[in-house]
């Protein structure tokens, strides 16, 4: 059961000699397999928050827990994804996608099926023997995010990975975020500036106040994605025309806009 756990986080960090408190006090659960996605100003301390489930980070006070262990370093079973797809540019798709599974030693055999799933799941045939350079942003992004699937983790960190994408590519790569999620269903936790991408995408829509970062609001978009039955529309455009939809984007806009309003820069 990969559950994540915010237990009174709080964190403090050091500027000019001053402490500036950061995030305060964060209280959140992330059920096993469910897709939660952070929304919050800039500077809010959400990529902290990620960075402190990946173990690159820790809290001042209050604790982390992943399957019920408090974290303290980082670990094969959770995978980041981060806004620049931070890919070997001197290997290719396969080797790029395989790294991880090498390092930690999976037979080769093994290696062999599960990149091969990827590449197909990723829409990325054809592309096996191509090197970062000779891809687009968009296929970039893919083979990050197969590279984090095919480590198979219980824990999917991603931060922005779409923010540097076009928006077309972006809306391409959000459906195939859902097919892969419903196919592959991990624990999620995914940070966007974008308040459509994160209805679209999640189980629930966490929004952070402005700095000091605390919890401000918590969004059950699935019972209302159940109950609205969006999953009758097969493309993002359809469910966004969607009453439910538009409803839940226009409340999550107004609650950060007024966190912007509030903002002491
Ligand atoms: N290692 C660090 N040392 C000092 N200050 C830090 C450090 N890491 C983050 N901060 C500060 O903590 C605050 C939150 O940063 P963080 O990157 O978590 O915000 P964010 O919500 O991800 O913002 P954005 O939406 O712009 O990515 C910022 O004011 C930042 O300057
Ligand atoms: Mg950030």
């Amino acid at each position: 059961m990969s559950t994540i756990e915010f237990q009174q986080v709080s964190r403090v960090f050091k500027r000019d000699g001053q402490d500036f408190l950061t995030l305060d006090q964060i209280n959140l659960q992330v059920a096993d397999k469910e897709f939660v996605a952070i929304v919050g100003p800039s500077g809010c301390g959400k990529t902290t928050c990620m960075r402190m489930v990946a173990g690159l980070e820790f809290p001042s006070s209050g604790s982390v827990k992943v399957a019920g262990q408090e974290v303290t370093r980082p670990g094969p079973e959770r995978a980041v994804v981060f806004q620049q797809f931070a890919l070997f540019p001197w290997k290719n798709v396969h080797e790029n996608i395989a790294f991880g599974l090498r390092q930690r030693g999976t037979p080769a055999a093994e290696i062999e099926r599960t990149v091969k799933h990827y590449i197909q799941l990723m829409n990325l045939v054809g592309y096996e023997t191509a090197y970062p350079h000779q891809l687009s942003g968009g296929m970039q992004q893919r083979v990050a995010i197969a590279r984090a699937y095919a480590l198979e983790p219980q824990v999917l960190l991603m931060d922005e990975p779409f923010g540097a994408l076009d928006a077309q590519t972006r809306v391409v790569m959000q459906e195939e975020l859902v097919r892969l999620a419903r196919k592959n269903p991990r624990t999620v936790l995914f940070i966007t500036h974008a308040v459509e991408e994160a209805v679209y995408l999640a189980d629930r829509v966490v929004i952070m106040t402005s700095r000091p970062g605390r919890v401000k609001e918590i969004i059950d978009v699935r019972a209302i994605r159940e109950q609205e039955r969006w999953d009758r529309h097969s493309t993002i455009e359809d469910v966004m025309d969607e009453a439910s939809f538009v409803h839940l984007r226009t409340h999550i806009w107004k609650s950060l806009r007024q966190e912007h309003g509030d903002s002491d820069h």
